[in-house]
């Protein structure tokens, strides 16, 4: 019988799965030959000897020691695309938040509890001060067009907006996928200079580390928006800093914190929110299960 030591709590839809096919899975077991992972990290884990593949319910896979699993010979999986919509979805928002003081408006009008019939009234005294610019007819440049950039790509074109995309490694699928209208560029550049706001949707890896720098900030029209909803450190978050204290920066939304950025009234920080649906954690842990599994009977490797 296959043994599945989980970490982090797993959606029902990948555990019934393991059920299934009479998978044995727990938190607790200290002798296993497989893995299911959210986002715990495991790079200070002891794999056990019979470990055969860990399965991460998610796209990224910063948190699994990769070269350790190669040497050792370790299959990892993820679920690319299968938190795509959620996290999608989340990128929206954060475009909104970024031109639309929401956040600002509703703070605001906290501040009136008490003031009974009055409120309406005295609220709309000062919706003056959370205008913001509407985001039909600008230019969005989307740097990366896998799973999640060509959907924000293709939502944004429905929402009026101008969309530029870059990625120099285009996939055919991803090619397929892009909406009519979605303008392509192999060059950066084209994306700093010309974008009234910029969304970021590559891995986090040594050549992607601050792909939104000093030197792309200075190129970038005055007044831009900047959105990280991929990974913490592709936007280096003292040039972000810098263009927000000089107003450069108009607006920075990041799915991550730092203490820094808490500092800064232009910025939003939100906590690794965009995977945290329902549907998206069913999708991640199903995709996962069945790779697991199909990798423990067959040996087939679905995605690695
Ligand atoms: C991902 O890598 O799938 C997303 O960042 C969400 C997550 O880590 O859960």
């Amino acid at each position: 019988m296959h043994q599945v030591k989980l970490f982090n709590k797993i959606s029902n839809a990948g555990l019934d799965l393991l059920k299934k096919d009479s998978y044995e899975y727990s938190e607790d077991l200290t002798d296993y030959d497989a893995i299911l992972v959210r986002s715990a990290k495991l790079h200070d884990l002891e794999f056990p000897k019979g470990l055969k593949c860990i399965a991460r319910a998610g796209a990224g896979v910063n948190n699994i020691p990769l070269k350790k699993c190669t040497e050792k010979g370790i299959v990892v999986f993820n679920t690319p695309g299968a938190n795509a919509n959620a996290v999608k979805e989340l990128v929206l928002c954060g475009l909104l938040l970024s031109s639309r003081d929401i956040i600002g408006g509703a703070n605001w009008v906290k501040t009136l509890a008490g003031n009974g019939d009055q409120i309406s009234a005295l609220a709309e005294k000062g919706k003056s001060n959370f205008a913001g610019p509407e985001i039909a007819g600008k230019t969005l440049g989307v740097i990366g067009l896998g799973a999640i950039g060509v959907r924000v790509a293709n939502a944004a074109i429905e929402l009026g907006m101008d969309v530029i995309g870059y990625d120099p490694y285009l996939s055919v699928n991803a090619a397929l996928n892009i909406q009519r209208g979605v303008a392509y560029t192999a060059n950066l550049n084209d994306i700093f200079e010309k974008s009234d706001y910029i969304t970021v949707h590559v891995p986090l890896m040594d050549s992607t580390r601050g792909i939104v720098g000093e030197e792309g900030i200075a190129k970038m029209k005055d007044g831009v928006r900047i959105l990280n909803f991929a990974r913490n450190g592709l936007c280096d978050e003292d040039a972000v800093i810098a263009g927000l204290e000089s107003g450069k920066v108009a607006c920075y939304v990041t799915d991550f914190a730092s203490e820094k950025l808490l500092a800064q009234p232009k910025a939003i920080c939100l906590p690794h929110l965009g995977a945290s649906t329902p549907e998206s954690e069913d999708n991640c842990a199903r995709m996962a299960a069945e790779e697991l599994i199909e990798y423990l009977e067959t040996g087939t490797i679905r995605n690695s």
